[in-house]
């Protein structure tokens, strides 16, 4: 019945009272209407549909809004807003797209954006956590059902998915992303590009998606976050903007250029990205979308000398919409009734606005995304809870396991669970999660306490706390250990530790907390650390001194019961980092896929002692990370095989078939992330010691033995050659085949002409 009247009513809406679309017929394209209702428009209507700004109930940015601007009601009356952000709700975004359909001169409805990060609100794990699990149906289903739920409440536009490469764990936005990898980077991003919009973006269940934050955020200098960004166009062409391409591909509809200059010029302003690469040789339609702010804060950069350079600058080079800077709506039309600022980059920016409006389906119905209906049966039903559960569950790395002591037995009669992240509901929502509740997600207490057998007691103590230094719990915290059979010590950062401007310098256990684990560490019974984190973190001790690690990341609404479920044996962790793990963060930036120097140090010394000394190393620590790229154990064991190729030499346009057999020869079934790297060994520009071009995460039973076969071609041999051109060389190539980066079995082909 609703959805009935929304169609008459929208209808109506767009037929009868749009005066511009009412004159054509309902066969005119999409084109001929966007035109026509261009001409229609004044200048400060145009100024209106390139301005959207956040709503008052969640704040991701500086508080810009003044007593004036908050006027959101009148502001969509005059058609000063293409929409607004971080509001939701049905009911509340139906009131405010009636004002924009009936009320407004030309009735043109309104964009409802919003950063569904990690889940509406089901709250799903960090991206770096679901980045961890490797899965790529389960990243884009999860993406799927982020979208299902927004869009019931009225959300139309994501600014996800965060794609930024990051070799840099200081930053703290690097939870935000997929991790270090391009290439698993690229196939995560069309996974959750694929997630939100599904196959049509007018489909009411899903969304635009919004690609950010483009380019290369994830370099700041020093891990600070919105730091210049200075590096070479081959590291940028080849490292950071490959997801973003690949997602352009997958049909991304819309992208955000970042806060960073790159090669002195801010993103939002840099012709170089938004035009000679997203627009001419990416061939991208879509909406540019400014950052929060960014367009005003080109003045800070020292890149435009006031608001109306700054909105030429920004404008003329492609970014189409302004987010929060207020500029584009107070400064166009000035500007193109002074003849500064021609008139056609203000067509072109809101024909490419008003077009997200049509694939959105909204010019058909207005309130397509605003569902009660939907909404009630949709947020945090039993499936999206399961679902977030499962997601959870896989995105779990298990660090450290001497002598099988995970999974728990049963045998335990008293556990402790102990430390300042134990009892903690609001933090398992991570960074960037606006909408999912406080009191929602399930404690690792809570979870724990629900799956131990009625035979098994749990004693909890916070152990200490996680803003201050004060040990005054930590005996008492002892005392609990000393008096249970094992340990499960709960420690990590809080949410707002990681995520936008949370920058850290020291990467170790914040606080006290490491001092905690070394003292119950003494207590004389075994001690399991889960981590809770948004970054790789420094913690040698740890892996030299705890029998057991899971690093869970932040797991969301379900984090308890995930966890439970993993430490008591119910799901065996198939996670694998996405992401390396330093020792010492003067080790950073640390990442797998470096070059190999003129001086290699191999690590092994095999070499004579005098050669030890002139090589590309430390003298204090050494040059290999805590846990590499790709690691992650099982409760099972898995062996490989020695690698073997069909052939020893291909020539372009043909194929090399790499095979290994991986055998399950543990107690457990499992699932194992089967990993191929290649080596391009001479170049006309060097190539990285290895590179990530495939993975099979794969299911392989107790005592069973799987042959994985990966097909090697030209698109796996290409880089970005000498003249800056994508293709081959010919030479040898190594073929590395492993469970993680640094563990693979190796053997060789060549590339002949
Ligand atoms: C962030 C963006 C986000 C925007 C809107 C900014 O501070 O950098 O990623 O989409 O705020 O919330």
């Amino acid at each position: 019945m609703t959805s009935l009247k929304n169609v008459l009513l929208a209808f109506c809406i767009t037929w009868v009272i749009t005066p511009a679309l009412a004159q054509q017929k309902p066969s005119a394209s999409v084109d001929q209407k966007i035109e026509a209702l261009i001409s229609q428009m004044t200048i400060e209507e145009k100024a209106g549909q390139l301005n959207i700004v956040v709503g008052e109930t969640i704040n991701t940015g500086p508080t810009m809004h003044t007593a004036e601007s908050k006027k959101f009601d009148e502001q969509i009356r005059a058609g000063k807003l293409t929409g607004l952000f971080n509001v939701y709700g049905a009911a509340y975004t139906k009131r405010l797209q009636k004002i924009a359909v009936e009320e407004s001169r030309l009735h043109i409805p309104l964009l409802f954006g919003a950063d569904i990060i990690h889940g509406f609100k089901t709250v799903t794990p960090i991206p770096l956590g679901e980045a961890a699990s490797w899965d790529l149906d389960l990243i884009r289903r999860s993406a799927q059902m982020a979208a299902r739920e927004a869009t019931s409440a009225g959300i139309n536009l994501n600014f996800a998915p965060m794609m930024d490469i990051s070799r840099d764990p200081r930053w703290g936005r690097i939870s935000e992303g997929a991790g270090e990898d391009t290439y698993l980077g690229s196939r995560i991003a069309e996974a959750r590009v694929k997630g939100f919009q599904g196959d049509k973006l007018s489909d009411p269940a899903t969304m635009a998606a919004c690609l950010k934050h483009f380019a290369a955020y994830g370099a700041a200098e020093a891990g600070r976050d919105y730091n210049t960004a200075d590096i070479s166009e081959r590291v940028l062409q080849e490292i950071y903007l490959p997801p973003f391409k690949a997602a352009i591909d997958a049909g991304a509809a819309t992208v955000m250029p970042s806060f960073n200059e790159l090669d002195g010029v801010p993103a939002t302003a840099n012709r170089h990205l938004l035009q000679d690469i997203l627009r001419k040789q990416w061939n991208f339609n879509g909406a540019v979308i400014s950052d929060y702010g960014a367009v005003g804060e080109m003045i800070n950069h020292g890149s435009s000398a006031d608001g109306s350079k700054a909105v030429i600058h920004s404008l003329e080079a492609g970014t189409d919409m302004d987010m929060m800077s207020y500029l584009y709506i107070s400064k166009i039309p000035e500007l193109v009734k002074a003849g500064s600022l021609d008139v056609k980059y203000v067509d072109a920016a809101v024909r490419r606005i008003l077009k997200l409006k049509f694939d959105l389906g909204l010019f058909d119905n207005a309130y397509l995304y605003s569902d009660e209906v939907r909404e009630k049966k949709e947020v945090r039903s039993k499936e999206n809870i399961a679902l977030a559960r499962e997601v959870a569950r896989k995105s779990m790395v298990l660090l450290k396991n001497d002598n099988g002591l995970l999974p728990l037995r049963s045998s335990y009669k008293k556990i402790a669970v102990i430390g300042p992240l134990a009892d903690n509901k609001e933090d398992m929502n991570g960074s960037w999660s606006f909408f999912g509740e406080a009191t929602h997600p399930v404690s690792v207490l809570q979870g724990i306490k629900a799956r131990v057998p009625a035979s098994t007691e749990v004693v909890y103590h916070p152990g200490c706390n996680l803003f201050d230094n004060s040990r005054d719990k930590m005996t008492e915290a002892m005392t609990t250990a000393q008096g249970a059979d094992l340990t499960l010590l709960v420690v990590g950062e809080s949410a707002v530790m990681n995520g936008e401007a949370a920058s850290r310098a020291d990467i170790g256990l914040p606080g006290v907390q490491e001092d905690l684990v070394k003292m119950i560490s003494k207590s004389g019974k075994p001690v399991v650390v889960v981590l809770l984190n948004g970054r790789p973190l420094t913690m040698e001790w740890l892996d030299q001194n705890v029998p057991a690690i899971l690093e869970t990341w932040t797991l969301g609404s379900e984090a308890g019961n995930a966890v439970a479920d993993v430490l008591f044996g119910d799901y065996n962790p198939s996670g694998k980092l996405p992401v390396t793990f330093p020792r010492h963060v003067g080790q950073i930036p640390i990442y797998y896929n470096h070059k190999n120097t003129g001086r290699p140090y191999s690590g092994t010394n095999n070499e004579p002692a005098s050669d030890r000394v002139y090589v590309s190393k430390y003298r204090d620590i050494k040059n290999t990370p805590l846990y590499p790229f790709g690691y992650g154990l099982s409760y099972t064991t898995f062996t490989y095989s020695e690698v073997t190729l069909n052939k020893a030499t291909m020539k372009n346009g043909e194929q090399i078939e790499a095979t290994v057999t991986v055998t399950n020869n543990g107690n457990y079934d499992g699932e194992e992330v089967v990993q191929l790297y290649l080596h391009d060994l001479v170049g006309s520009v060097t190539r990285p010691v290895k590179e990530l071009k495939g993975f099979q995460k794969v299911m392989i039973r107790k005592g069973e033995a799987k042959k994985i076969t990966f097909t090697i071609t030209d698109k796996e041999l290409t880089f970005l050659r000498g003249d800056m051109t994508w293709g081959t060389e010919p030479g040898m190539f190594e073929v590395l085949v492993g469970t993680n980066s640094d563990a693979v079995k190796k053997k060789s082909f060549e590339l002949v002409k």
